[in-house]
C-alpha cells in the first residue's frame, strides 16, 4: 500500500499531535490514501478512537 498506513504506535511527533485534527483524519480520512473517512462513527465513538490511538503511542 502507497503510502503505507501510519503506524500508530510511535511517538507523538511523527504523526498527527493534536486530538483535533486525528478526530478530522479520522472523520474525514486523508485524500489520496487509503485512508477513508469513518463518517459512520458518531462524534462520542470518534473521539473514543482519538483516545485510543493516543493510547498506543510508547514513547509517551
Ligand atoms: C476505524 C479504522 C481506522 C482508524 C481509526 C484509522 C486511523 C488513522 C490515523 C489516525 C491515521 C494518521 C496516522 C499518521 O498520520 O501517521 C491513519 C493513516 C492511514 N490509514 Fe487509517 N485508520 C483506520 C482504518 C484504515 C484502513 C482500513 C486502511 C486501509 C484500507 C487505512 C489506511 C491508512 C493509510 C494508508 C494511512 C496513511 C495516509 C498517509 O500517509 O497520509 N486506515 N489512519
Amino acid at each position: 500500500m502507497v503510502p503505507p498506513p501510519g503506524d500508530l504506535t510511535v511517538p507523538l511527533w511523527s504523526r498527527p499531535q493534536d486530538a483535533d485534527r486525528t478526530f478530522v483524519v479520522i472523520r474525514e480520512g486523508i485524500t489520496r490514501t487509503a485512508m477513508t473517512g469513518w463518517p459512520a462513527f458518531s462524534d462520542r465513538q470518534t473521539w473514543e478512537l482519538v483516545a485510543y490511538i493516543e493510547s498506543l503511542d510508547h514513547g509517551a
